[in-house]
């Protein structure tokens, strides 16, 4: 597995939680599973870190780079992670970007990870089976196993992309794939090429085995033009090799019965401990500690796509009409971070913000909420949402991609098989209304709002049934790839 974040020890969003706990999951199922991931400034090693004394040659550009493998777990389980050090690229607090300083070299950075991920198999001399990459970064591995690497022995490896997220899609000059080393004939519009840019996702559709996404409804979403961001061509293209599978979440770490970051503790069985935690949440936030007002809470990117910028519109009007409480944990987009911060101000005690990223916070955010609001624009998947069903904060959510997959939206009033509150338009106007009725709910039907409430605790949200998913992917994909080396042979 190759990839650009894995949590717990370096996080920007979603995929990071992916590649922590899919790995996981895989090896419980007896496979096994070695993840790779740049070492950024962020990371911090410990004790169990093992430096390897024979540097790694990575065949980049015009001359052979060396950099560093050092190995560790997954925290929690066996599966190995290894850390490619290569401070050129790596050595900065950013994952991505590099806050307009310096060159700009996010194309080199990611065709490196790609390589030296490959060659890392051939000096430890472990072939796998299959080479699973995630998004843009690591798209290029598809793309080399079928040219540089093809007749040699990591060629016979099956790879599986998924994409978490069709709007970046790293869009570079063709230097990139002189830097790659890659042949100039994947330069094509059917391939690399695209709008006379290189196109590392477009060139990782075009050559993986087998491509996913993570939810039915995203793989159905992006064939079409509106949301294909340019590719649906191509994804049309490769449609018998799509498949769309939801994410699951870590049940271990997001766990509220077990949970070591929340003030007290709380089950379906049990939901008392969440006022404590709405307390300290009120408390966190500078709050007003009002234990009967309905408290949103909301933690993510903010980035146009989350659609943040619809609630901060939405605001003034709610707090007019509505006795309700906000609490905001993200960071992103600095006019939005700056709207909230007027937000925060204006109605002091009534809109708490907290701009940053911090794990601990987020956890408490969700188990102090008791509702959760996602206004997404678009959503592949969304894991938020899920954390939140299981901390008892049903979602306001925009219909879309992989929360429509993921919440029962109450219809017509009626909450009885409903985990959520779903609404069609990406408007401020939608979002307050669906905010405003939710508020409703929790204050005039107190049983209604508590069965959603324990309808989203008790889903099962766990990897188990994607990873089986992932698993019969994965023999398929391998079938796939011994055809491709047959054909080619004759
Ligand atoms: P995306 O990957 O598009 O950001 P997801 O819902 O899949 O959306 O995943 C977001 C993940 O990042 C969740 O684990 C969420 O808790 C976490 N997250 C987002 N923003 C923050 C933040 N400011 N602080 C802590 N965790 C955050
Ligand atoms: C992306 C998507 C999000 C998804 C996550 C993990 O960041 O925006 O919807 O849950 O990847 O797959």
């Amino acid at each position: 597995m190759i990839a650009s974040e894995a949590a717990p020890l370096i996080k920007v969003g979603g995929l990071a939680d992916v590649v922590g706990a899919l790995p996981k999951e895989l090896a419980a199922l007896g496979h096994e599973v070695r993840v790779v991931c740049p070492l950024y400034a962020g990371i911090k090693k410990t004790e169990k870190w093992i430096p390897y004394d024979t540097p790694l040659t990575v065949n980049v550009g015009e001359s052979d780079q060396q950099c560093r493998i050092w190995e560790t777990r997954l925290p929690g389980s066996a599966v190995e992670v290894y850390f490619i050090e290569f401070n050129e690229f790596y050595d900065r607090p950013e994952v991505y970007g590099n806050s307009g300083k310096g060159p700009a070299d996010e194309d080199r950075r990611f065709v490196f990870l790609s390589r030296a991920a490959l060659n890392l198999c051939y000096y430890l001399g472990w072939m796998p089976d299959v080479i699973h990459c995630h998004d843009w970064p690591t798209a290029l591995v598809p793309v080399f196993l079928n040219t540089n690497d093809f007749y040699e022995p990591l060629g016979r490896a099956a790879s599986v992309l998924t994409i978490h997220n069709l709007q970046h899609q790293g869009m570079f000059p063709f230097s990139s794939i002189e830097y790659a080393n890659l042949p100039r004939s994947v330069y094509r519009p059917d391939c690399l090429e695209s709008m006379g840019s290189v196109n590392f996702l477009k060139g990782g559709i075009y050559n993986a085995t087998k491509i996913t996404t993570v939810s039915p409804e995203y793989a159905r979403e992006i064939l079409e033009p509106a949301n294909g961001c340019g590719l649906h061509h191509i994804l049309k293209f490769r449609a018998a090799d799509l498949i769309g599978e939801i994410n699951g979440i870590d049940t271990d770490i997001w766990n509220p019965e077990s949970d070591p970051l929340l003030p007290a503790n709380f089950s379906c069985r049990d939901t008392k401990g969440k006022d404590a935690c709405k307390a300290v949440l009120q408390k966190e936030l500078k709050l007003e500690g009002k234990p009967a007002v309905p408290l949103f809470g909301m933690v993510s990117r903010l980035y146009h796509q989350k659609g943040l910028d619809l609630l901060a519109e939405a605001i003034p009007g709610i707090m007019e009409t509505k006795d309700v409480q906000i609490a905001l944990l993200g960071t992103g987009d600095k006019e939005i971070e700056k709207k909230f911060l007027e937000l925060a101000e204006r109605y002091a005690g009534r809109v708490g913000v907290h701009i940053g990223f911090s794990d601990e916070l987020a956890h408490r955010v969700y188990a102090g909420s008791d509702y959760f609001t996602m206004p997404s624009r678009f959503e592949p998947c969304g894991l938020s949402q899920m954390y939140a069903m299981r901390y008892g904060a049903p979602p306001v959510a925009r219909s879309t991609g992989g929360l429509i997959d993921t919440i029962d939206g109450a219809i017509d009033g009626d909450y009885s098989a409903a985990t959520g509150i779903m609404f069609a338009d990406a408007e401020s106007a939608d979002l307050g209304l669906a905010m405003g009725s939710a508020a409703d709910t929790y204050i005039e039907k107190p049983e209604e709002y508590n069965r959603m409430r324990l309808n989203g605790m008790k889903k099962d949200f766990s990897w188990k049934k994607p990873a089986a998913t992932y698993e019969n992917i994965y023999r398929w994909a391998v079938e796939v790839r011994k055809q491709a080396h047959h054909l080619r042979a004759y």
